[in-house]
């Protein structure tokens, strides 16, 4: 077996009093992804940000290539090659293509100096990156980002965090407010930068969308791993039941139905708070 590019081991996180993430042990291997479940506030995005190095744990190891590390901070996790794209792509509305695929960059990696902006020359770069990923639609560096679409923007955020040596990409919900043709070019990105060796944390709320993409699943439940499964070991009702803390909502859908059978067909009051 190989080692994993990113490896948590034991991982415990709280704020204060407040216990956020309890034990957590998971890797990922190069050309791979790892879909990373679970309801809103199950941690999943403190989970990330202690392995961007945004967090550190309050104990528990982060290994990167089997070695422990101390990120002193976002940007150091950064350099060794953990690149995160935030939902929208983090970038700037009325900012050119090419203007923000540079942005922020390190000017040594990928690339020559570029100490004076050279639009022709970026815009020639980026657009050649985006296409790279069969985002043949882009072809115009100069146009601006906000004139992409969600899944466009998407695409380009990562077409650029691979661009500049990204060795781990981490995803958070890159499919959440995209419809289906948009969410599936974000998918097949996903097994481009899969296919050449890249490990991708794949953050989601949509079963579908992991069982798409995914060779590893981890699903977080109050901060917790509650269950970690390779491809086809779960049926998708399986995975929906455990993200949705399943037991729970088959005994609400009991109750609900013995309800209505003893109250002429209505469903119960919401009960106040
Ligand atoms: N800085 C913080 N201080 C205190 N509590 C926090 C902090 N960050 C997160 N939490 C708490 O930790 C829990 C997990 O939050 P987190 O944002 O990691 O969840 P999530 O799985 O990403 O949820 P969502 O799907 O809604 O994005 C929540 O109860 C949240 O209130
Ligand atoms: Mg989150």
């Amino acid at each position: 077996m190989t080692t994993p590019i990113l490896e948590l081991r034991n991982v415990n996180k709280s704020f204060g009093p407040i216990d956020v993430l309890h034990d957590i042990s998971m890797k990922v291997h190069a050309g791979e992804v790892l879909c990373l479940l679970g309801d809103n506030g199950a941690g999943k995005s403190t989970l990330i940000k202690t392995l961007a190095g945004v967090y550190k744990p309050n104990s528990g190891e982060v290994l990167m290539d089997g070695n422990p590390v101390d990120f002193s901070g976002p940007r150091d996790a950064q350099r060794m090659g953990i690149s995160t794209v935030h939902q929208f792509g983090g970038t700037f509305p009325l900012m050119s293509i090419g203007r923000s695929f540079f942005i922020g960059a390190e000017p040594t990696k990928g690339f020559g100096p570029f100490k004076v902006y050279d639009r022709k020359k970026a815009n020639e770069i980026a657009v050649k990156a985006v296409q790279g990923f069969g985002i043949t639609r882009i072809d115009d560096g100069d146009r601006l980002i906000g004139g992409l679409s969600g899944g466009e923007r998407q695409s380009l955020a990562i077409a650029r965090a691979v661009h500049f040596g990204a060795r781990v990409l981490i995803l958070d919900e890159p499919t959440a407010a995209l419809g289906v043709k948009q969410a599936s070019h974000v998918l097949r990105i996903v097994l481009e930068a899969r296919r050449r060796g890249i490990a991708v944390i794949f953050i989601t709320h949509q079963v579908t969308h992991a069982i798409a993409v995914g060779d590893h699943f981890a699903v977080l439940i109050r901060g917790a791993v509650a269950a970690n499964f390779r491809k086809g070991e779960r049926s998708r009702e399986e995975i929906t039941d455990l993200m949705a803390g399943g037991e729970a909502l088959a005994d609400l859908g009991a109750e609900v139905e013995s309800y209505m059978a003893t109250h002429d067909g209505h469903p119960p009051p919401v009960p106040a708070k």
